[in-house]
């Protein structure tokens, strides 16, 4: 039975849950399995070019016309100096040299960051909700998105991440506790030390902010998204629980990993991206996280490394993004997924409410 929240009003969906934008792992697929059962599926936006964003968006619109959402990284690309550079290559050349990759490459930005044809692209797509991570885009941005009847969506990590969100026109916050898989949302913190867990931050983001507050980081069943109700959150993100469905598009050998996850296997590194994240540790978590390279710039040094060890059959160096309810995920098709979650959680709110 549908529950209604602030979220389930403000957003026009049935079930307060957000299967989170996941770049890379949340294709159109899965986007358009979870609105369909009205909830709100995401793309994994962030890191696709603007045409390819719209084809994408496209191929939701043909699924379902239930409300989706678009997701973006306002982050401001990094200049790369020279000496940083070197370092870097140095840094690498052993792990590069180790699989038979020659020198590292000169590193260089990904240009993944929000900006004017991104924005173009969106205005032409007009989803129900747009989402963005690492802060938010200019307020005349945000006023012309809004303006295009798309609710604005943002992560907070901190109470005062989610009091500058409110500020700057977000009509929602998600906050992100420290179990989340994936990039931290920090922007006014690096993210790195001392994140907070779930259970504190939401009530505290509850507190401080007058928008529907959405629970993310460590949920991952029904007990999980009633717990966040409990908190008076308006409803979850989640992420690492949907990498699980077969509509999610990860590399075999991240899929293996996930089956046999702990929830202490994740840790939140800088090896990857250069912004801090969790993922299972694994060689690169262990060995490429020192000194790295500004976000998102990390990338184009431990992508390739990642790619070739994968072609070989490892994952020593495959970003493999992950929350600590791993264990938790179920091997399900979305919908049926999103069917379990919600029915559990009524189930455990009821039992509670006797
Ligand atoms: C594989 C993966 C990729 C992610 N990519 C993004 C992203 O592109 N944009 C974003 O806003 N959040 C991203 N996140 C973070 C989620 O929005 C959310 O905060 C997180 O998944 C919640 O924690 P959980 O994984 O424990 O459910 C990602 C998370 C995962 C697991």
């Amino acid at each position: 039975m549908p529950r209604r929240t602030a979220l389930t009003e403000l957003l026009g969906i049935e079930h307060p849950v957000i299967q989170a934008p996941m770049g890379g792992a949340a294709t159109p697929e899965l986007a358009a399995a979870v609105s369909a059962t009205g909830a709100l599926g995401s793309l994994g936006a962030a890191v696709l070019p603007p045409d390819e964003l719209v084809r994408q968006a496209g191929a939701v619109r043909a699924a379902t016309d239930r409300p989706f959402n678009v997701n973006f990284f306002c982050h401001q690309p990094p200049e790369l100096d020279a000496s940083g550079a070197a370092r870097a290559r140095e840094r690498f050349g052993p792990l590069y040299r180790e699989l038979g990759l020659g020198q590292p490459p000169e590193p260089s930005v990904p240009p993944i960051a929000f900006d004017e044809a991104r924005l173009a692209a969106l205005l032409e797509i007009r989803p129900a909700v747009a989402s963005f991570h690492f802060g938010l885009p200019d307020r005349a941005a945000v006023g012309a998105i809004r303006e295009a009847g798309c609710r604005v969506l943002s992560s907070a990590t901190t109470v005062a991440e989610a009091e500058d969100l409110a500020e700057r026109g977000a009509d929602a916050v998600i906050a992100q506790g420290a179990e989340a898989g994936g990039h931290r949302g920090s922007f006014l913190v690096a993210g790195d030390d001392g994140p907070v867990g779930t259970l504190a931050l939401v009530p505290q983001v509850v507190d401080a902010i007058d928008l529907p507050v959405i629970a993310a980081g460590g949920i991952g069943d029904g007990r999980g998204l009633a717990a966040a109700l409990a908190l008076d959150a308006a409803g979850a993100q989640i992420g690492t629980a949907f990498l699980a469905c077969p509509e999610a598009a990860i590399h075999p050998l991240y899929r293996d990993a996930l089956r046999s996850t702990r929830a202490d296997a994740t840790t939140i590194t800088r090896a990857f991206s250069g912004r801090p994240a969790r993922a299972l540790h694994n060689r690169a978590t262990e060995e490429a996280g020192a000194d790295p390279l500004p976000f998102p710039a990390q990338l184009s040094m431990s992508g390739p490394l990642g790619a070739a060890a994968a072609e070989r059959g490892s994952g020593d160096f495959l970003a493999m993004w992950a929350g600590q309810a791993a264990p938790l995920a179920r091997e399900l098709p979305a919908a049926e997924l999103v069917a379990r979650i919600v029915s559990d959680a009524q189930h455990v709110l009821a039992a509670l409410a006797d």
